[in-house]
């Protein structure tokens, strides 16, 4: 029996009052646990450019890098939908060669969405995606592709241009509305007003799901955290006592002992 989450599934939460989890992977190990632990969506962001890659914009993150980490992030799911990030600038060219670059990535990776930044601008492009069959998710409020445009990572405070971008988003067929670094009463107009879900980051407690970067919010990254972010865990402190003492034992003559060798 398929019991992937899909677009249905997420409209029937948003109706139902539910709320839907979403974190993000960029690896198989990494998916593989978020499938078990029954999250409802994992996304390949582009964050991986930061988090992964150590650079300072989502900017520089190209196509082929995108569907190299979706595609080992959707063959270790079962249960979540996996959604892929359009990169800059594949969302801002035309509209056939978004279509293109989004039809590979769900080809290439077997992803069941794609996300791409932007709405009211943008609603042309998702809605060839959608006619072509490509599930996609519009990222609204704070898009990080267009951090030089909008004056670097501020909160998002225009409540027309979010509420304008919102409704062309749903209007174009997109099946959910990622809003990011909004305040929570614009996030709510928004999710008050859509008839999909909205997903929201950095934008309150009032939208249908929320999604984290799982590194931040298992503290194991080496950059800025959000004030958004809560770290649930701190695996970079686990982590460091282990390699101490691992470096300790092999220095000590500790590691290997007799039952670890053959
Ligand atoms: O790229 C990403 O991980 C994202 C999240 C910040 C939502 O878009």
């Amino acid at each position: 029996m398929n019991t992937r989450v899909t677009v249905k599934t997420l409209q029937s939460m948003k109706r139902n009052g539910q709320k839907i989890t979403m974190l993000t992977a960029y690896d198989y190990p990494t998916a593989k646990m978020l499938d078990a632990m029954q999250v409802e969506c994992i996304l390949v962001g582009d964050s991986l450019g930061m988090v992964v890659q150590g650079k300072t914009t989502t900017i520089p993150v190209t196509l082929d890098e995108m569907i190299y980490h979706g595609e080992m992030v959707a063959r270790a799911t079962e249960h979540a939908m996996v959604i892929v990030d359009l990169p800059f600038p594949v969302g801002q060219l035309s509209i056939a060669h978004t279509v293109e670059s989004a039809a590979t990535i769900m080809k290439r990776t077997q992803c069941q969405a794609v996300k791409m930044e932007g709405g009211h601008q943008q609603a042309s492009a998702i809605r060839a995606m959608v006619d072509a069959g490509i599930p996609t998710i519009a990222h609204i409020g704070l898009r990080p592709q267009s951090v030089h445009a909008l004056g670097g990572y501020r909160v998002q405070r225009d409540a027309d241009q979010l509420m304008l971008d919102a409704k062309a988003a749903e209007d174009s067929g997109a099946f959910a509305i990622l809003i990011e670094c909004v305040p929570p009463e614009l996030a709510k107009q928004v999710t008050d007003h859509v008839a999909v879900p909205t997903i929201g980051i950095g934008a309150g407690a009032f939208c249908d799901g929320q999604v984290l970067v799982t590194n931040d919010m298992l503290g194991w990254n080496s950059g800025y955290i959000p004030k958004f972010v809560r770290k649930y865990v701190d695996i970079k402190s686990i982590a460091e006592q282990a390699v101490a003492k691992f470096r300790d034992d092999v220095r000590d003559g500790n590691f290997p002992a007799a039952n670890e060798s053959f």
